[in-house]
């Protein structure tokens, strides 16, 4: 074990790593370590260089207690976070691509500012031993798609989608060799069009726009794969594939044998309504049978064409994983949920399945609740299932931790925690067979939470929003000890 003085900066004596008799945890000699961000939630520079408006401008702007106007000013200072990364030892940064800086209505014109940023920002970091991982779509739609088509609700989405990724591949693929089409859109849709907590806030009680807007999303996602694989691919050498987000749904626990299966069957639809919905189209081919069996033509259907398009479209599974819970059936009483909508026919009808914590998890302060555990059963499972020939790469996890004080933020010692049992986790899957090849910490800098604003700090590096400065955490500083010697310490 490394003592503390082997980490690259000032705060060593906060390292909670000393202690003699820690396990080294050793990942494979290629495994690839990075931290994550995404356009709207770093960038800021909303008005500037020509960016068009996105329905988080004007979501964030109308109804939310902070919006991403300044967020960490990202656009203007991002050579000073490259230099950081660099010097913290981070080799590759997932970030993604604020269309309305490509094209200002989402169609159409190419801004040339906006061209210009993310050649600027992809040469910095090639220059400076960073490895480029762009996301195409991280919920900041171009506003004008939204008024004019309804935003993921319309069918025509998705060859526009597909011009625009046509464009990026053009543009930055020379250089860029990680692509991911689109982040969880199971929060695209479901917080987006049914329960109206995120951009562009419109709720739905039934399902159908949610629904509507998950299938245009994989017909989008298919649609530019196909793309990149026949006309990019073979000059350009990279890899395409989505990130889904999932938490583990474990079932409660019941001595009656007909109780604990029903608990099962709700925890199982639990993930099929979540990654399922999404996985399944792009490894099996096709929605998860429960969800049609219970959704009937409230789910839309794929054309055999669609299908084939659909099947296998993802070099890799991307997943995105934060925490788990227990879950109860029920299909016998009124159905509560806990994300938003009550309702006994409707979308979370459908799935009739409840979600409760235990008494003893430690929560973090989204209310989150952390079980390493989980994560490793989740790996598991997602293996099981899908098999993905390229493996699966976490493209995000970590907590967020409240700040009663700068310096008390800085010294993120839960954090440390957190993110060690849960790479432990991982490193347990991974034993009992999990092709698991990559991580990257959410995230590299605190920044906007979407509509909780920058009150939630997820950061590995503090932002003061005062005067935008950073300053490396203890679990920055852990995390580039935990890259450099490609093992965790527990
Ligand atoms: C998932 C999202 O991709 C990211 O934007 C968000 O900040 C984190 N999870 C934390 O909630």
């Amino acid at each position: 074990l490394g003592s503390p003085h082997s980490f690259v900066d000032s705060n060593e004596d906060h390292i909670p790593l000393s202690s003699n008799g820690a396990r080294e945890l050793k990942f494979p000699p290629d495994f690839v370590w990075g931290t994550a961000t995404a356009s709207y939630q770093v960038e800021g520079g909303c008005d500037a260089g020509g960016r068009g408006l996105s329905i988080w401008d004007t979501f964030s702007r109308e109804r939310c207690v902070d919006n991403g106007d300044v967020a960490c000013g990202h656009f203007f200072k991002y050579e000073e976070d490259v230099k950081l990364m660099q010097k913290l030892g981070f080799k590759n940064y997932r970030l993604s691509i604020s269309w309305s800086r490509i094209q200002p209505t989402g169609r159409g014109p190419i801004n040339a500012e906006g061209v210009a940023f993310y050649n600027d920002l992809i040469n910095c970091l090639l220059a400076h031993g960073v490895e480029p991982l762009i996301t195409l779509y991280h919920w900041d739609l171009p506003q004008a798609l939204e008024d004019e088509l309804g935003g993921w609700q319309s069918r025509e989405i998705a060859p526009i989608f597909c011009d625009y990724a046509r464009l990026c591949f053009e543009l930055f693929g020379d250089r860029v060799k990680n692509w991911l089409t689109f982040n969880e859109p199971w929060c695209v849709c479901l917080l987006g069009y049914g329960t109206g907590e995120h951009a562009p806030g419109i709720t739905c009680d039934d399902g159908t726009k949610v629904y509507m807007a998950a299938h245009n999303v994989l017909r989008a996602h298919a649609a530019a794969v196909d793309v990149y694989r026949r006309e990019y691919k073979a000059q350009q050498g990279g890899v395409i594939g989505i990130t889904l987000n999932c938490n583990w749904n474990e079932p409660v626990p019941d001595r009656d044998p007909a109780a604990a299966q029903r608990n099962a069957d709700a925890a199982h639809r639990i993930l099929m309504w979540s990654l399922g919905w999404f996985a399944d189209p792009i490894w099996r081919g096709d929605y998860p049978p429960e969800m049609r069996e219970r959704c009937g033509d409230r789910l839309p259907t794929f054309t055999d064409e669609e299908k084939a398009l659909l099947k296998g479209s993802s070099d890799f599974l991307g997943l995105n994983h934060y925490f788990s819970d227990f879950v109860k059936d029920c299909s016998k009483g009124e159905f509560v949920s806990h994300w938003g909508i009550t309702s006994k026919g409707g979308y979370f009808g459908d799935m009739a399945a409840t979600t409760e914590g235990h008494p003893t998890w430690a929560r973090t302060d989204m209310g989150w609740n952390v079980v390493p555990w989980g994560f490793r059963r989740l790996l598991l499972w997602c293996q099981e299932r899908y098999n993905p020939p390229g493996g699966i790469y976490i493209t995000e996890n970590g907590c967020a931790v409240p700040e009663p004080t700068k310096e008390s933020s800085v010294k993120d010692t839960f954090r440390v925690a957190y993110l060690t049992s849960y790479i432990a986790a991982m490193h347990e899957a991974m034993e009992a067979g999990a092709d698991v090849r990559g991580y990257f910490a959410w995230s590299f800098l605190d920044n906007f939470e979407w509509s909780l604003g920058y009150s939630k700090r997820f950061g590995i590096v503090h932002v003061d929003y005062d005067t935008l400065e950073r300053t490396p955490k203890t679990s920055a500083h852990w995390f580039a000890h935990v890259t450099a010697r490609n093992a965790v310490h527990i």
